[in-house]
């Protein structure tokens, strides 16, 4: 019981004040605690919000932690060693927007974050509430782009790290999380065969913060930052739409919560968003369960080149549906091939060379105005979740790379460059 004896009897974690069962209500005091007592239903952090103004946000540092009254973190956490992640850029994209026809388009891009994904988000709280919590290890099982963000947070916060990946993932992230050290497991086995392997770790150790597992209270609230980030970037307005990545579906789920929060505190105006979930064809148990009208996502075997979005149980797959269901938005899916396509119009409309989840996202926002669920001329976000360059290999056979030439004059004209600036 080693996290519950060195833990502070009552962890100090800003302005949380609890945990609540998103099924029954349930409340539980703060603590490592992720599934209701009373019916297993997902834990979810709450509450007592202080008054908090424009201004004192925007005079905070130039990361997540702006916002750290709004998260379960100590108030010192600025001070701390941390990856720092957030305050990403919001890219108005009027060349996408123009080839598809939209008026008003921005791109959020988390492949700036420390480690190239919006993940350094979600790792940062997790392992600020779990060191609070008494957890000497950070863990996770993860698609690829978590691994890099725990093997990295926790090499800066000087902690150990247990990282667990399916083996068969981009050569790019293995090598981008190796290289932090830390414990690095390459399992024979999709993301869910290794899901279930850490679940069981956990429960043997108890001082190791899985963080997507038994610290997952937290860490999803870390990705409320980016509807915080988003309005905050709009000059304190909502979107009227977003198009979000689906995974486990955490992502989605709490931007939403970030906008209603913001509402519900007076630092946005009410109005009206809808919120549209993106999946790849060949892991899409969320698009079809949204397609086919029911309240259960049924768990599928993943396809697909989009890696870090292969989950096939999807933890918050149901609270996904509510989510769209509620805003008046919808879930859809592209193949890879659309995926491809569309990664290569974000980089050549944009300059915005996105990973695979970014492809995924471009592909449903085309599929989605095309069949007339977005609406071009409503101001619209969508989400770049990740690094192309950890990627590669999904553009790497469509990108023509050109012959070499002699460094000459003759050799450069002879090879027809200047005619028509072929590319
Ligand atoms: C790049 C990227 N985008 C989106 C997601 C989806 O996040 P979530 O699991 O919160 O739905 C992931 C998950 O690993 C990811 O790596
Ligand atoms: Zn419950």
């Amino acid at each position: 019981m080693t996290a519950q004896t060195d833990a502070p009897s009552v962890p100090r974690l800003g302005n949380a004040t609890g945990l609540s069962c998103r099924e029954c209500g349930n409340t539980t005091p703060l603590g490592p605690y992720y599934a209701c007592e009373m019916c297993f239903g997902p834990l979810e952090v709450c509450y007592d919000f202080p008054r908090l103004t424009r201004a004192e946000i925007e005079a905070g540092p130039n990361n997540i932690w702006r916002y750290a009254p709004l998260l379960p973190v100590p108030a010192d956490i600025a001070d701390r060693p941390t990856t720092q992640p957030g305050y990403t850029k919001l890219i108005r994209a009027d060349g996408l927007a123009a080839e598809l026809g939209m008026r008003r388009l921005w791109i959020k891009d988390d492949s700036g974050n420390p480690t190239h994904s919006f993940k350094d988000r979600v790792v940062a709280v997790a392992l600020a509430a779990a060191t609070e919590m008494g957890f000497k290890v950070l863990a996770c099982p993860s698609t690829g782009n978590l691994a890099n963000a725990v093997a990295a947070a926790a090499a800066r916060a000087g902690i150990r790290s247990v990282v667990m990946v399916p083996a068969n993932l981009e050569l790019q992230k293995i090598l981008t999380t190796a290289v932090y050290g830390g414990t690095f497991v390459t399992v024979d086995g999709n993301y869910d065969d290794v899901n279930r392997l850490a679940s069981e770790l956990a429960g043997e150790h108890e001082d190791w913060a899985f963080v997507n597992v038994n610290v997952r209270p937290y860490y999803a609230e870390g990705s409320k930052t980016l509807g915080y980030e988003i309005a905050e970037q709009l000059g304190w307005r909502l979107p009227d739409q977003i198009v979000v990545p689906v995974a486990s579906g955490a992502q989605l789920v709490k931007i939403d919560k970030g906008f209603t929060e913001l509402t519900e505190l007076g630092l946005v105006e009410s109005s009206p968003w809808k919120v549209f979930g993106a999946q790849a064809t060949g892991c899409s148990p969320v698009s079809e369960a949204f397609a086919q009208g029911w309240d259960v996502v049924r768990p599928v075997k993943p396809d697909t080149i989009a890696k870090s979005l292969a989950i096939g149980n999807p933890a918050d797959g149901p609270y996904v549906l509510d989510v769209v269901r509620r805003t008046g938005g919808a879930v859809a899916d592209v193949s890879d091939d659309e995926v491809v396509d569309s990664m290569r119009l974000l980089a050549r409309s944009q300059g915005v060379f996105g990973e695979t989840a970014g492809g995924v996202t471009v592909g449903v926002l085309r599929k989605l105005l095309a069949s007339g669920q977005l609406d071009p001329d409503a101001e619209t976000v969508i989400i770049n979740s990740g690094d192309g360059l950890k990627t590669l290999d999904a553009v790497a056979p469509t990108v023509i790379v050109p012959a070499k030439i002699k460094p000459t004059m003759a050799a450069f004209q002879a090879a027809g460059f200047e005619d028509g600036l072929l590319s």
